[in-house]
């Protein structure tokens, strides 16, 4: 059971995957062969993407949902609402750990995620965050 209704009016969850998919055409994962893309929308309704960035260098790949948020910050955008990943194979793929971390900096628990489970939050995904109030809360 999802934190969120599935057709919740509010999110265009069609529009999302549909740019997801279309951004694992641009997956460099020449590699692992999983080509992943991811779409979002941030809180002033602008839709930004990302994909995989493989590497020779095995361990420095980037995941679809960090380029997403780079791209969203790189265009001025801070808050993310709502997310959808998806592999080649066009269906939703889990957020990695190191994801969840990431899209936490600019999604918060209340981040949207459609998932093969379907929608949850990113509180759902990561219980008892580690975020920027931790930073500042344990500064010495
Ligand atoms: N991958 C993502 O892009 N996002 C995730 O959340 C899980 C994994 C990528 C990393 C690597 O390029 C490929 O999928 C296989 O792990």
């Amino acid at each position: 059971m999802g934190a969120a209704d599935d057709d919740s009016p509010e999110v265009p969850w069609e529009v999302l995957r549909s740019r997801a998919r279309a951004m694992t055409e641009r997956s460099y994962a020449p590699y692992s062969g999983v080509r992943v893309g991811a779409a979002g929308i941030t809180d002033d309704g602008s839709v930004v993407e990302g994909c995989n960035v493989e590497n020779a260098s095995m361990g420095i790949g980037t995941c679809a949902e960090v380029n997403l948020c780079g791209a969203m910050v790189g265009t001025g955008g801070r808050h993310l609402v709502a997310l959808a990943v998806v592999a080649g194979d066009g269906a939703p793929i889990i957020p990695c750990g190191r994801c969840r971390q990431f899209l936490h900096e600019f999604g918060g628990s209340q981040l949207l995620v459609d998932t093969e489970y379907g929608i949850l939050t990113l509180g759902e995904l990561l219980p008892h965050p580690f975020g920027p109030d931790d930073v500042g809360a344990r500064a010495g």
